[in-house]
């Protein structure tokens, strides 16, 4: 069973300034929601409950989101917008949200260290909220839990990805598993590999299902790309012991870290609130 979603949610959000100056990039909406909220929206479908942040300075909104805003439900009671907060209202009833600060932005895999507090010794999702997904039966999550509970290891999402392109990702190298066409035991992975190093075009996407023992393995891992301490670093470790999946989800999804990734998200989601 997976209770726990652990988001990492530190980052300066650079790449959309002036907009994440003062309000986090994980609170930047398509259309009406912020993209934390979609996030955790996967999770509880995926039947998660406990949401797990790793903020940073200047993300006080994310708490606030998740919290109850008195003067504001009752100002709106009784009247025709009183539904527009009933969705958040509904995962505030039904989750906790704890939080805990990353001190410095030391990479991905830092983040993830640093959320061990809250998460303990017992298997857990990982959102990157950035990455926007929607699929059209059952989310991503809710898919990669299936896939734990079959093989009892970590879990990846990946995704083809044109081949000059890779540099954005990790990227994997594996072999199906007989019989299956989505689903890989991974043999290798390198974090934001050129094209020519690149051992595959499959692409990690921000989704994974973790055993607690990468903790004690991210502490051991010495900064790599980019002089940070890589999550796709310490995942490799696992991979050389054969205990990580990549899984093809079956799905859409948007890269709204860029500008040209949530403008098409936001251009899908509209179309389809229309529909
Ligand atoms: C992170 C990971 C990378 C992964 C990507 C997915 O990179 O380090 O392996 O492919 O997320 O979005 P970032 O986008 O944070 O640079």
């Amino acid at each position: 069973m997976i209770k726990k979603c652990l988001f990492p949610a530190a980052g300066y959000g650079t790449r959309f300034l002036p907009a994440t100056k003062a309000t986090p990039k994980e609170m930047l909406p398509v259309l009406t929601k912020p993209l934390i909220q979609y996030g955790v929206e996967e999770a509880v479908e995926a039947g998660i409950h406990t949401m797990a942040i790793v903020t940073g300075r200047g993300k006080r909104a994310i708490e606030d989101h998740f919290d109850i805003s008195y003067e504001l439900e009752h100002q709106i009671k009784g009247g025709s917008k009183e539904h527009l907060l009933s969705e958040i209202r509904g995962l505030i009833d039904r989750c906790t949200f704890s939080y805990t600060r990353q001190i410095e932005m030391k990479g991905l895999g830092h983040a993830i260290l640093t959320g061990e507090t809250l998460i303990g010794p017992e298997p857990f999702a990982v959102v990157l909220a950035d990455d926007l997904c929607d699929c059209e039966e059952q989310g991503v999550l809710s898919q990669m839990v299936e896939v734990f509970e079959k093989y009892q290891c970590s879990v990846i999402a990946i995704q083809e990805v044109p081949k000059d392109q890779v540099y954005k990702y990790g990227v994997i190298d594996g072999n199906l598993v007989d019989g299956s066409e989505d689903t890989y035991r991974i043999s290798g992975m390198v974090e934001k590999p050129e094209p020519e190093d690149a051992p595959s075009n499959l692409a990690i996407i921000g989704r994974y299902i973790l055993t607690p023992d990468i903790f004690d393995i991210i502490r051991k891992t010495k900064p790599g790309k980019g002089g940070e301490i890589q999550l796709t670093d310490a995942i490799l470790q696992q991979a050389k012991e054969g205990r990580v999946i990549g899984y093809k989800f079956k799905g859409r999804r948007f890269d709204c870290g860029s500008v040209d990734g949530f403008v098409a998200a936001t251009n899908w989601f509209y179309d389809k609130s229309k529909d």
